[in-house]
């Protein structure tokens, strides 16, 4: 960790700027479109590898989230990135570590509401990893939306001069979103996956024939990928219009809203979402 952190002193010491992409590992092409991203946006990347305990709850997939650091590090090479940090547990989280982030209003719906401390966590690494890179610029996934406000907001209420960049959300050829999660699903279910997006893309066609009924289309979310996932190996959590920055809900939609699903597909939680 203090060679990273002296490393990266180098480089800004050198007038050169600095681009961060934390993940999780297990890398797919979403991942390395954000590494794209940051390659344009500054002279040095940092991708930073850690599976983070802390913002996984009792009865979540921390133990068994997919992990395969050769093929990440094969991936990344291709890349020619200057720096792959993967940090040890206990040095992130030393014993007795007892101090984190909490990001106190942005927090409280959507994934807030079924992941309490899921925030808290996300937002304690990513402020270690700020301070250990300062980074100029930090890169997060669009399909990750509540979790690019939140750290957002954190960095502008901690005063980090850190540009924070949201890259698009990439998609498989029919629609899935990205994500290391979809590995866990069989062929047959991998193909019913798809039904969130579907719903999305349903509400977002009524959007654009002028229908601006917030329930109307969280209920064609709902209705559309009904009808590709039944019964029940679909079981919604959420469904809402929410205003981009401030995530409260909107009655009516209007065009920069956030139309956000998250639900369990043949028992993996999945969330997607689109801006209208
Ligand atoms: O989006 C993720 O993969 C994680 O939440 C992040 C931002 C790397 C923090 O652990």
């Amino acid at each position: 960790m203090a060679g990273m952190s002296s490393a990266c002193r180098k480089v800004i010491a050198s007038g050169k700027t600095l681009a961060l992409v934390p993940t999780m590992g297990y890398l797919h092409e979403g991942h390395l479109s954000l590494v794209r991203i940051a390659q344009k946006k500054a002279d040095v990347v940092v991708v930073s590898i850690f599976v983070n305990p802390t913002q996984f709850g009792p009865g979540e997939d921390f133990e068994s989230y997919p992990q395969n650091t050769r093929a990440d590090l094969a991936a990344l090479r291709e890349f020619d990135i200057d720096f792959v940090f993967t940090p040890d547990r206990r040095a992130i989280y030393p014993e007795n570590f007892q101090t984190y982030v909490n990001v106190a209003l942005l927090t409280r719906t959507l994934e807030g509401k079924t992941r309490p401390d899921h925030f808290r966590g996300v937002a304690t690494i990513v402020t270690k990893l700020f301070n250990i890179c300062r980074p100029d610029f930090a890169v997060f996934g669009q399909k990750d939306y509540q979790q690019a406000e939140v750290l957002r907001k954190m960095s502008e209420d901690l005063g980090y001069p850190i540009k924070i960049v949201i890259g698009p959300t990439l998609r498989e050829s029919d629609g899935l979103a990205m994500s290391s999660r979809n590995s866990y699903f069989t062929p047959s279910q991998r193909r019913e996956a798809v039904c969130l997006y579907r719903g999305l893309q349903a509400a977002r066609k009524e959007f654009r024939s002028g229908n601006r009924s917030a329930s109307e289309l969280k209920r064609i979310v709902r209705t559309r990928a009904r009808k590709i996932c039944r019964g029940r190996a679909l079981d919604f959590d959420y469904v809402a219009l929410t205003d981009r920055h401030t995530l409260t809900p909107l009655k009516k939609a209007q065009k920069g809203a956030v139309l956000s699903v998250a639900a369990r597909v043949h028992g993996v939680r999945l969330i997607d979402n689109i801006i209208l």
